[in-house]
């Protein structure tokens, strides 16, 4: 049974920050960077940190906020139904930040159970409760659900995807977040609950686990190891600093409109085979490390994003260029090489042998 809940929170001032936020998945990489920026901007804030611990969630990577009053860590599924509503009635969350999911596509293609499991039931299961819990709420709430760009499947040559750009997933991973993307519609619409969604392009920078393009590429060629390109390398991806994602959130998390939907573009496109090349160049490593590949399969071909609206109605844009930010971003795994280490351990081994033996066995 819905049970109306009565509301005894004091009013917000314009500028206060919602009060308590729930942040799922953040022991990963965008959700690692998100509390940091969080508990650095807003001194009058609390986050309880709901993650799986998956093998892309690391505690390594919020140790120094870890004796932070403000911050609590629970280990735990998002699809646990009854952890999710103890929290809430615990806690009663003013803001839901969602990144807890299974986010590489290349493992969906091995393996999409999890995707379906997390990515779907997951935000189902903390669609249900928030719903259920702030109904009747006279404080406004929100339910960030942090999407990606993917969902609207591939471009050509030229155009970008608006907010208005039909779903067309292509891999299980970007189907999965579109299910859940509907879900938040639909909960919207039916239930009234507050939620907000953001598509995100690629993302890179520090805490970002190295099975994806930018960390593997610059941990390989630090180890003079081959650098498995991709088909041609001509695939375009648009390039947003991790940093700048986490501050277009945290004004969608103030500030969005329910219902609404917002593209969070960094504006770089950039080929795979020139951002390994950049690499290789920055680390003063030769070309001939570079070994093309057997394509992923349903490979997309480009993304990009409009993100004006976002820039219109917030004012927030994107502030890191691609050249300092990747500057930096090699730097950052250069200086950590023994976290980059505790990274690649036996499972790590056997999705590499998994996503790239047949690759290379295969190649032409
Ligand atoms: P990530 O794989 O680095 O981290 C995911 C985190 O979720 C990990 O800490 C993991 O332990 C946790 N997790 C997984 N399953 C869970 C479960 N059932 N319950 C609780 N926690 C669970 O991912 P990321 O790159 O930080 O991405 C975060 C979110 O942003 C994802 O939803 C992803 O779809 C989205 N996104 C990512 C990018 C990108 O470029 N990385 C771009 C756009 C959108
Ligand atoms: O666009 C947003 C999405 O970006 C997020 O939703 C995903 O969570 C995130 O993983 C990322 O997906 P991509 O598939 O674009 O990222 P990935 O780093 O896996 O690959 C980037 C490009 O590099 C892609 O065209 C495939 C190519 N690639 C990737 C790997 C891992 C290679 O050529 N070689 C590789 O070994």
């Amino acid at each position: 049974m819905i049970e109306q809940e009565t509301d005894h929170k004091e009013p917000r001032t314009k500028n206060q920050p919602l009060g308590t936020i729930l942040v799922t998945g953040g022991a990963g990489f965008i959700g690692t960077n998100f509390i940091r920026c969080y508990l650095a901007k807003h001194s009058d804030c609390s986050i309880v940190n709901l993650d799986k611990l998956t093998y892309a969630g690391n505690l390594e990577n919020l140790r120094d906020v870890e004796a932070d009053s403000r911050y609590r860590f629970v280990k735990g599924d998002v699809a646990d139904r009854e952890l999710v509503s103890q929290l809430f009635e615990k806690e009663d969350f003013d803001g839901v930040v969602n990144f807890a999911a299974e986010s590489h596509v290349d493992r969906s293609i091995l393996d999409a159970t999890p995707f379906i499991v997390t990515n779907i039931g997951g935000t189902q299961t903390l669609l249900d409760i928030a719903c259920r819990h702030w109904k009747g709420a006279s404080q406004p709430r929100r339910f960030v659900q942090v999407s990606t760009d993917e969902v609207y499947g591939e471009l050509g040559e030229t155009g970008r995807f608006t907010e208005e750009s039909p779903l067309a997933p292509n891999s299980p991973y970007s189907a999965s977040k579109a299910s859940a993307d509907l879900l938040c519609r639909a909960y919207f619409k039916t239930h009234g609950c507050p939620v907000v969604i953001t598509r995100s392009s690629n993302n890179y920078g520090p805490y970002q686990f190295p099975e994806k393009l930018i960390p593997l590429m610059i941990v390989k060629a630090s180890r003079n190891e081959k650098l498995p390109v991709y088909g041609d390398g001509t695939n375009v991806r648009d390039w947003i600093h991790v940093i700048d994602h986490c501050r277009a959130i945290d004004h969608v998390l103030q500030k969005g409109i329910p219902g609404e939907v917002y593209n969070i573009g960094g504006g770089y496109e950039k080929r795979n085979i020139d951002i390994v090349r950049l690499i290789l160049d920055r680390l003063g490593k030769p070309e001939t490390l570079i070994e093309y590949v057997k394509d992923r399969p349903g490979h997309d071909y480009r993304y990009a994003l409009d993100a004006s609206k976002i820039n219109r109605e917030m004012g927030w844009s994107a502030e890191y260029s691609f050249k300092s930010g990747i500057e930096e971003t090699v730097q950052w795994y250069q200086r950590n090489e023994r976290w980059v280490a505790r990274c690649l351990t036996g499972e790590y081994r056997s999705y590499y042998a998994a996503n790239y033996h047949w690759r290379e066995a295969e190649r032409e």
